[in-house]
C-alpha cells in the first residue's frame, strides 16, 4: 500500500457539513464543533426548521440544496468562500436512498435523482471548492474533502441497487481524486459507514426492521471521530470496516506512472 502521512481533522479551522440537518451529518457536525481546536462549523441542508435548531446550538448555518443548478451551486460556494476565507474542509453527508425492484415498474426519475444527489452533486461541489483548497495548499495549508460513501459501495445490496451503484461511483471517484491530489495538501478522506441509526430509510418504511441491526448513532459518531482525528484516509467502522479489510491492497488506483512519463 502507498504510504500516507496522517493529517488529523484537528487541523481544520472551518468545516462545512452538507446534509447536517439529520442523521450522520448532524451528529458529526456537532462532534466536530466540540473538538479541542473549536473549528467553525457551517451546517447545511434544505430544512430551515432543522437549521434553526442547529443555530441555537451555536453552529453557523446555510440553506443549501445540492441538487440546485450548476450556476446556483457555484454562486453559493463562491460567496461562502468569500465569507469564510478559512473554510478548509467540506464533509458531504447529503444522501438519499430508494428501493428499486427491476422485476417491477422502475421509476427512472427516482433513479436519476438518486444518482444526482449521491454522486453528480458531490462531484460538482468538490470541483467548485478545489480552486480554493488548492490556493490554501500553495500556502502549505491543509484542507479536507470528506465524502460519505457506504459499506454498500464495497458490497452492493440488491434491495437498493442504484443507491449502491451511486456510492460505488463516489468511492471510485474519491480514490482517483486522492491520487490526483497526492502532491498537494488537499486530503481526501472517505467515510464509509455501515448500517447506522438515521432517517435515511424512513421514506421506504424499512426503519423498524433495520433498527434491529443498525449501529447506534452515538457509537458510530464516536468511532468515526476517532478515525478522523487519527487522520485515516478511509474511515470505515463496524461491518464496513470488516468488509474494507477484504479489499486491502485492491483499493489503490490504476498505476499511472507510465502514462505520466509519456505525458512529459
Ligand atoms: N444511515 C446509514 O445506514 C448509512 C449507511 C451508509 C451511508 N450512509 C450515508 O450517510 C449520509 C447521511 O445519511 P443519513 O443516514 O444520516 O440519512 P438522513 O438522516 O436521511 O440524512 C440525510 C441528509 O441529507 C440531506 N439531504 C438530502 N437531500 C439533500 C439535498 N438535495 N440537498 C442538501 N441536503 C440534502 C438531508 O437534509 P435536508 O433534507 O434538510 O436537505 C439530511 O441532512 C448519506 O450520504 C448516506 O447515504 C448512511
Amino acid at each position: 500500500m502507498a504510504s500516507h502521512t496522517p493529517v488529523s481533522i484537528d487541523n481544520a479551522k472551518c468545516v462545512l457539513v452538507i446534509g447536517a440537518t439529520s442523521g450522520l451529518g448532524r451528529s458529526l457536525a456537532l462532534a466536530i464543533s466540540e473538538l479541542p481546536s473549536r473549528p467553525t462549523v457551517i451546517a447545511a441542508g434544505r430544512r430551515q426548521d432543522r437549521l434553526k435548531e442547529l443555530e441555537d446550538k451555536k453552529l453557523a448555518t446555510l440553506q443549501f440544496d445540492v441538487a440546485a443548478d450548476e450556476e446556483t451551486l457555484k454562486k453559493t460556494i463562491d460567496s461562502l468562500v468569500a465569507k469564510y476565507p478559512n473554510l478548509d474542509a467540506v464533509l458531504l453527508a447529503s444522501g438519499i436512498q430508494y428501493q428499486v425492484d427491476f422485476n417491477k415498474h422502475v421509476n427512472l426519475s427516482q433513479v436519476n435523482k438518486e444518482m444526482h444527489v449521491n454522486y453528480l452533486a458531490p462531484v460538482a461541489i468538490i470541483s467548485m471548492f478545489l480552486p480554493h483548497f488548492l490556493k490554501l495548499s500553495a500556502e502549505s495549508r491543509p484542507s479536507f474533502v470528506i465524502p460519505i460513501t457506504s459499506g454498500l459501495a464495497l458490497m452492493p445490496s440488491p434491495y437498493v441497487p442504484n443507491y449502491s451503484a451511486s456510492k460505488a461511483a463516489l468511492r471510485s471517484f474519491s480514490i482517483s481524486l486522492r491520487a490526483q491530489l497526492k502532491s498537494t495538501h488537499v486530503n481526501v478522506v472517505e467515510i464509509i459507514p455501515p448500517l447506522v441509526e438515521s432517517e435515511l430509510h424512513d421514506e421506504q418504511g424499512t426503519t423498524p426492521m433495520l433498527a434491529k441491526f443498525w449501529m447506534p448513532l452515538d457509537e458510530y459518531t464516536t468511532k468515526t471521530m476517532e478515525g478522523l482525528r487519527r487522520g485515516d484516509e478511509q474511515v470505515a467502522v463496524g461491518m464496513a470496516g470488516t468488509v474494507l479489510k477484504r479489499f486491502e491492497g485492491l483499493d489503490q488506483p490504476f498505476p499511472t506512472a507510465g502514462i505520466e512519463r509519456e505525458r512529459k
